[in-house]
This record gives structure tokens, sequence and C-alpha cells, in this order.
């Protein structure tokens, strides 16, 4: 069976500087915010572009709470996310003490611009948007109205590490964004990990006080915080990822170009690229007009698939309880959910296994 992905593949690719990065720091005896953390995050902020710095902390989430908190984002302020995003984007707001306010997709499954004013009230404070499955927002757009309404922009690069729009890297958009180095990422860890970058220093400066208990300096406390530091072996190997950075996105770029070129099935839509976006696949995403069946058929075929995701934030339980959402709020989120597939992509593929995949999907007939 072909995998969507298979972490390992990853590992292998460049196994003995993993390895040798690994034994590095367990020989140092420094294992907690060390020389690895201040040159990742260095090395991170120089490539992503002039300007920004970069704080790291434990994992994708914490990048949002901490990086909204420390940009002002505050109790009962209102963040517009898009409805077909990840729960883990609303739950740091929430953890803010803020609410997400939704708004549909457009037909790059991005936060659609047309359809973000209607949702402001006076209580909107911000635009979260996150660049789903490796692909940029339309950023002229979006940033055309947070000028207009005087919202500050925040972006979820979870999913699009050097993912640019116009030739700027996504991250450097807004008044802060958020990575997550979670292993699947296509600048993943051996664990977790995330960061919040901003070009506002004093924004950065904050985070690593909130990181780290709320101090300042050592045994100095400014804020009641918690410990949501990224250690040094993590910041160690993904030094090490990072810097074979433009190696692993051509790999996917072929994989990809190898899907869009030769897919060919009428029953099949493939992923649309918008003007300006230079597309990092980290999901590889079609639209079936039956999912199930077409997931079986794949299956049978030996080709595993995934959904990202079959159930809408607003729909999961906890969602549906606090905030009353229903099916048939959001019907282009939910008849995306209804159709969409993940197909393999991962660090590495054989031709042969790719050439499998696209067999695959062409003998489709429902
Ligand atoms: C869009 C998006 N936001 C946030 C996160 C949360 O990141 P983490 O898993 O590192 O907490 C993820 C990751 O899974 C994600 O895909």
């Amino acid at each position: 069976m072909i995998p969507v992905n298979e972490l390992v593949r990853g590992f292998r690719l460049y196994q003995k500087e993993y390895e040798d990065k690994a034994l590095e720091v367990l020989r140092s005896g420094w294992y907690v915010l060390g020389k690895e953390v201040s040159s990742f995050e260095e090395e991170f902020a120089t490539a992503l572009g002039k300007g920004c710095s970069c704080a790291g902390v434990d994992n994708g989430l914490d990048a949002i709470t901490l990086g909204l908190e420390a940009a002002g984002i505050k109790e009962g302020d209102e963040v517009i996310v898009q409805a077909n995003g990840y729960i883990a984007t609303m739950l740091g707001i929430m953890q803010c003490g803020a609410v997400p306010v939704f708004v549909e997709p457009d037909e790059y499954y991005q936060l659609d611009a047309d359809r973000i004013e209607d949702a402001i009230t006076p209580a909107t404070k911000a635009v979260l948007v996150t660049h789903l499955y490796g692909q940029a927002t339309r950023m002229d757009a979006v940033t055309a109205i947070c000028k207009k309404h005087d919202l500050a922009l925040f972006e979820d690069c979870a999913q699009s590490h050097f993912a640019p729009y116009k030739g700027v890297n996504t991250g450097l958009f807004g008044k802060a964004s958020f990575f997550s180095f979670y292993p699947t990422k296509n600048l993943g860890a051996f664990g977790d990990g995330g960061a919040v970058v901003s070009t506002d220093p004093a924004i950065i400066e904050k985070v690593k006080v909130l990181r780290n208990y709320g101090s300042d300096r050592r045994y100095h406390n400014i804020e009641i915080a918690g410990n949501m530091r990224l250690d040094e072996i993590q910041a160690g190997l993904l030094r090490v990822r990072l810097s074979h950075m433009d190696e692993l996105l051509a790999n996917r770029r072929h994989i990809a170009s190898r899907y869009l070129s030769e897919i060919k099935n009428p029953k099949i839509t493939l992923p649309l690229i918008a003007d300006g976006c230079d597309h990092t696949w980290y999901q590889f995403i079609v639209r079936a007009d039956d999912q199930s069946a077409f997931m079986s058929f794949l299956k049978s075929e030996g080709v595993a698939t995934d959904i990202s995701w079959q159930v809408p934030p607003y729909l999961q339980p906890c969602m549906k309880e606090k905030f009353g959402y229903k099916s048939g709020d959001f019907p282009v989120t939910e008849e995306l959910c209804a159709h969409i597939v993940t197909l393999p992509m991962m660090e590495f593929m054989e031709e042969d296994e790719i050439t499998k995949v696209i067999d695959a999907v062409n003998r489709y007939k429902s």
C-alpha cells in the first residue's frame, strides 16, 4: 500500500546528519533554550526574509496562542478565520479569550477575501488567515481589507513554510505569523515544535517571556505564564532539515507536477493554483464526485488516502456546544468536506509509486 505519508522516509534522506546532530546535542549537556534554539530562530527568520525575527515554542497551537496574546488579542475580541481551517487555529484564538468568526473559503481553499467584510462587527479586531495545504492566500485582497477596516492581520503558516505570494514568503504579511513543526509539516521536527515570526521585535520579545514562565531574565517573572519552550534537540534537528528545504520543496513540486499533468479523469477535480502563488504541496487535495467510492477504489488499488478534514471545526462537538453552530451554516465548506480527498505526498516517492497513484486515479470510474 502506498501511504499518504511515511515520516521515516524523510528521516532516511538525511539520516546521518540527523543522528550526528542528536548526538551532538545529547553530548553537549545543554538541553533547553541554548544555542540550537537561538541558531534555529536566527536561521529560520533569515531564510523567511529580511526584517523578521522568530521565537521558537513548543508547538503550533501555542505559537498561535502566545503570538496573538503578545500582539494584544484579548477577551471578547472577534478574529475572522476560514470555516474550512484546522481546529487548532480556533483553539489558539479561544485560549486568548477571543472568539473565532467563520468565513467561507474560495476556489483555492483559502479564506475568501470577498466575503470578509460581511463578517466584520464592532468587536472584530483581526483576520487570521491559514495558508492551507501549502498555498498562500490571496494576500493583496486580504491586506487591503485589513487596512480599510483597521484590523490586525495574522497568518497561520503551519502548512505554508516557504510558500510565497508574489515572491514574498507567507509569514511576512501580517503583524505576526505562527508556524508548526509537527513531524508531517514541510519543515517538520521529530516531535513537537512551533514558532512565532514577526517584523515587530516587541512581539517576539514578549513571546520569549510568555514561553518561559513570564520571565524576562533569570529568576525574574513579569507575567503570569506557562512553559512553552522549544527544546534543543528539536531545534537542532530543525536546523538540519531547514538546510535541505530547497531540495525537499523541489521534490514535492515534482510529485505535484506529475499529478497535475498526468491525472486525467473527469470525475476528479485537480487543485487550482492562484495567480502569484508558488504552491509548496503540503498536501495534494483533489475533489471526487463520490468521496467514499473513490477512497475505497484507491484502497483496493493499493493507494492510501485521507481527508483533511471531513468535519469542519465549527461542527466539532466542542464548538457546536459553545457557539451553537449547525450543519448548513457554511455550505461551501460542507460541500468541500464531502468531496475532498488527500493523495499520497511525502518527502520521498519513487517514480513508480507516483505512476501507480496516477494510474489508479485515472482508472477510477465510480
Ligand atoms: C493549519 C494548522 N494550524 C495549527 C496547527 C497546530 O500545530 P501543532 O500540531 O504543532 O500544535 C496545525 C497542525 O497540525 C495546522 O495544520
